[in-house]
């Protein structure tokens, strides 16, 4: 078993209702090293198995590694040890040119004298497609990344969004059978950004590629991703589905980057009660032997506040200390304990409670979740 087949990655295999997925796209990636000069460690042996027709997101901070990864995958870097395979054949050794990949770039790559048309069909020229069907190709991914008025335009005369969306074009049009694309939504606004995410999405499902989409953004990669991998510092974290990497961190690393805020050392644990700054709560099942320390989570969604303790509940005391209006749903940060406590209540027929507020938090014990610091 390798490093980045957690346990929770073996469990589900990834649904792809696709019958055109191209079995030429699957990657895999073997003990991948990559140092650069200096002592800078990029990859510090990667291991990775990425489905034909998946959408598996890099999700990890700045100078995680990911973008070097997708350059390894490109063949623009060589890795140090290590192999890679693409649809079987190892292309370990074998130049960009001779790998069924398209890359979309962070920095854009485009041609800045020539038009957005021309940047378009650049690829599908190098391929030699008939111009009628170039054409119509052309016509049909502008329309896409809604920049169908701006074909004539030089690309140096388009911002930095609109110039993403046509690297993002120029390598949709040419459909390889992987797609590589880093950041290649950052430079848009929400709007736009949420619509090209599902949009995306749905291209990739329609086209049966496979894309490996690099992301440092928690909610872009849950919302459009068969699998992620959280990568930190050059290693791979975890593997798995969105809700799985959401609900179920491995450490405290993935959890915190997941965007969980409520992380209590465990200062003991006997059969099903946990100790924390907190006080004493109930887990659902006893520890599996050999676990011991670590980190308890306590998710900011599954916190019910009210006037008395839910039945089955963990319950304990609190007092509101700041409330944050999010339009759909009311954040709290409670004090429990002397301990800080988030929990977010939906902003839909539920009481709204004003600082100072004393309440009662209820926990249910499925909901306390052991993980590793
Ligand atoms: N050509 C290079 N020479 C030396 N070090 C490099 C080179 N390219 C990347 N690195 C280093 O390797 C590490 C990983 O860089 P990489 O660009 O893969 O990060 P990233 O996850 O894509 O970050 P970001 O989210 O900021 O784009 C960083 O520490 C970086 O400084
Ligand atoms: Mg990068």
């Amino acid at each position: 078993m390798t490093a980045s087949a957690t346990p929770t990655d073996a469990a589900q295999p990834t649904e792809i209702d696709n019958a055109s997925v191209r079995d030429a796209s699957a990657i895999t990636l073997r003990n991948l090293h990559k140092r650069f000069s200096g002592d800078a460690i990029a990859l510090d042996g990667v291991d990775l198995e990425i489905r034909a027709g998946e959408f598996f997101t890099l999700l990890g901070p700045s100078g995680c590694g990911k973008t070097t990864l997708l350059r390894l995958l490109a063949g623009l870097e060589a890795p140090n040890e290590g192999s890679l395979t693409i649809g079987g054949k190892d292309v370990t050794e074998t130049p960009p040119h001779l790998r069924s990949v398209n890359t979309v770039f962070q920095s854009y790559a485009l041609f800045p004298h020539l038009s957005v048309h021309d940047n378009i069909a650049f690829g599908l020229r190098m391929k030699g497609i008939p111009a009628a069907e170039r054409e119509r190709r052309v016509q049909e991914i502008a329309d896409f990344i809604k920049l169908g008025s701006l074909l004539e335009r030089r690309v140096n005369q388009l911002s930095g969004g609109q110039r993403q969306r046509i690297a993002l074009a120029r390598a949709l049009v040419c459909e390889p059978d992987v797609l590589l694309l880093d950041e290649p939504l950052s430079a848009l606004d929400a709007g736009l950004r949420t619509q090209l995410q599902v949009e995306l999405q749905r291209t990739q499902k329609r086209l049966g590629m496979t894309f490996v989409f690099v992301t440092h953004d928690q909610d872009e990669a849950m919302v459009m991703s068969d699998r992620i991998a959280v990568l930190d510092s050059g290693i791979i974290q975890q593997v798995g589905p969105p809700h799985e990497v959401y609900e179920r961190p491995i450490n405290a690393f993935v959890a915190r980057f997941m965007g969980h805020v409520n992380l209590f050392d465990i200062q003991g644990i006997h059969d099903v009660t946990v100790t924390t700054a907190l006080g004493e709560l109930a887990m659902e099942a006893p520890l599996q032997p050999g676990k011991h320390g670590g980190v308890m989570l306590i998710r900011q969604e599954v916190i019910e506040l009210g006037p008395t303790v839910s039945e089955g509940y963990n319950g304990l005391d609190g007092v509101v200390k700041e409330r944050h209006y999010r339009g759909s749903r009311i954040e709290y940060r409670l004090e429990v304990n002397g301990q800080p406590l988030m929990a977010t209540a939906s902003n839909l027929g539920q009481r709204l409670y004003a600082v100072g507020d004393r309440i009662k938090v209820s926990i249910h014990p499925e909901d306390v979740v052991r993980i590793e610091a």
